[in-house]
């Protein structure tokens, strides 16, 4: 399908719209070996090759974007009344067909991943594949051997699910005056407020809650609350290494 080059340039998620016009006006990118200054000039991205600063765009009609979600943000593709946090991508990385892969509860902040690659969301969701997924929780009292035992075990919810077992790493104090604790907690399933239950099953609750990782991806501690980014072909690896 013919798209416009600035377009194809920003759809990857490494440059703004404005920013693939300049760099196309610079003389910096080629088609098929030609420098091309349009930015609005027709290419079929599947069919040429095209070069920016002297390498090649391994184009994708696939996008994947790492949000860092605030609290208040509904995980869903559209909302008519809650906003969502498809409302924090910028406009050029705007397109059909987009939705966050896998749901944060409303007032969870952290790592989302947002993409209009179905067949990778399924595969990073799925039980079988047992992604293992970090969350920082600060719960309202400590936690100690019992409890990591319990987790370790499997803890059973309300409603007599079994989870899988989870490791609690205890990271220490928080709240105005360390009342609270500061836990790690990783999870290989995504059950329905998961975090949340598991830690009432043992007494306690969940007064903040940030996922900081998906299997080998990291949050990235640069990227500020509210904001997205493209993700790397190797940092998509990571998820599933
Ligand atoms: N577990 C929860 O309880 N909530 C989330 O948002 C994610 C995991």
């Amino acid at each position: 399908m013919l798209q416009r080059l600035d377009k194809i340039l920003s759809s990857q998620g490494r440059a703004t719209r404005s920013e693939a016009q300049r760099i196309i006006r610079s003389g910096k990118v080629t088609v098929d070996g030609a420098v091309c200054r349009d930015p609005s000039a027709k290419i079929e991205p599947d069919r040429c090759e095209i070069s920016v600063n002297g390498n090649i765009l391994r184009y994708s009609r696939y996008i994947y974007i790492m949000v860092n979600k605030p609290a208040g943000l509904l995980c869903v593709s559209r909302d008519t009344k809650v906003p969502t946090v498809m409302e924090l991508l910028p406009a050029e990385m705007r397109r059909p067909g987009l939705f966050p892969a896998g749901r944060l509860d409303k007032d969870t902040v952290g790592l989302v991943i947002i993409t209009n690659d179905g067949d990778f969301a399924h595969k990073m969701l799925s039980p079988k594949k047992g992604i293992v997924k970090r969350y920082l929780a600060l719960i309202d009292r400590p936690v100690g051997d019992e409890e990591i035992k319990a987790f370790s075990e499997g803890t059973s919810l309300g409603d007599g699910t079994v989870c899988r077992p989870a490791e609690l790493v205890v990271r220490g104090c928080g709240g105005t005056d360390n009342r609270y604790q500061l836990v790690e907690v990783a999870i290989s399933e995504g059950r329905y407020h998961q975090v949340k239950r598991m830690f009432s099953s043992v007494g306690r609750t969940v007064l903040w809650l940030k996922r900081i990782s998906i299997g080998g991806l990291q949050l990235d501690e640069n990227l500020e609350e509210g904001g997205c980014r493209g993700l790397t072909r190797e940092e998509i690896d990571l998820i599933f290494a």
